[in-house]
């Protein structure tokens, strides 16, 4: 198999955990303290360069608001980044309850969540609001990570495609491509433990990456794209297999420090094996 050709050597993986609404400030610790101790202990850097071409896995956590400050002192020097899961879009002013860029960025995060199909689907995001958070959040310095898929009826209706392109086209109008990660999570495998075959995920990332290309060039294909819906430590190695998966976004099995250190070591294996290829 010629690595060398599939998947450049200059495309970024990555790991991420969502933990949603989950882990009050103790569990929040102990989540952070449970997956450092496998990283310490086996003195692995999360987003290391390995030379001018290739870098070890990136590995982010999204907690709560309320304990983003925490994490990221805790994970300060580890390698690991911090992400927001929500922010508003506005710069300040009278939104009771919000929060802004600014404010997430002060606390210490450098990603954010936009578009998760529970903000679509629970709270109404539209694709303009989406498109409105990810320029705030790039004008912050914050890096996207912009979340798109269909439901079981958009599947099954033959509209995945079609649907998955118009997010895309009206979530990113005029967003930077350099400063930004795309997640394809078909909201059919969210917290349900059924996962996309690698051969459904494959298609689909696909899709993105040809349509990220057709949107911003050169750029686009840079694009890192991560799959997500109920990845875990049993099919982490078939789906990194696939080398249109850049990494994943991970729910359920990011909330157990082990798991979620088992999924970084399925995309360590899979960087490995894809360098001592191309080299
Ligand atoms: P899950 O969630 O891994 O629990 O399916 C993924 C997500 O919602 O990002």
């Amino acid at each position: 198999m010629d690595f060398k050709k599939r998947i450049p050597l200059n495309k970024r993986f990555i790991v991420a955990g969502n933990w949603k609404m989950n882990c009050n400030l103790l569990e929040t610790i102990q989540l952070i303290e449970s997956f450092s101790a496998s990283l310490n202990s086996s003195g692995i850097k999360p987003g290391t360069v390995l030379s001018n071409d290739n870098t070890l896995p990136e590995m982010i956590v999204f907690p709560p608001s309320t304990n983003i400050s925490v994490a990221a002192q805790l994970l300060k020097d580890s390698g690991v980044k911090v992400g927001a899961q929500n922010f508003y879009h506005m710069d300040k002013g009278a939104y009771t309850g919000e929060i802004s860029a600014d404010m997430i960025k002060s606390c210490g995060a450098e990603f954010v969540l936009v578009g998760h199909s529970e903000r679509r689907e629970i709270f109404k995001e539209s694709d303009k609001l989406l498109n409105q958070k990810i320029l705030s959040a790039q004008k912050q310095g914050l890096q996207p990570v912009f979340c798109c898929g269909e439901t079981l009826r958009d599947r099954e209706n033959q509209k995945t495609f079609s649907l998955i392109r118009r997010q895309l086209r009206d979530g990113l109008v005029k967003t930077d491509p350099s400063n930004m990660v795309v997640a394809y999570e078909p909201i059919w495998a969210i917290g349900t433990g059924k996962t996309a075959t690698p051969e459904q995920a494959a298609s689909v990332h696909q899709f993105i990456s040809e349509e990220l290309t057709r949107m911003f060039g050169e750029k686009g294909t840079l694009i890192p794209i991560l799959y997500g819906g109920s990845v875990n430590a049993g099919n982490a190695d078939q789906l990194f297999a696939c080398p249109e998966i850049n990494g994943a976004l991970i729910g359920g099995a990011s909330l157990k420090g082990e798991g979620f250190f088992s999924i970084y070591k399925s995309a360590l294996k899979m960087k490995m094996k894809n360098s001592e290829q191309a080299s």
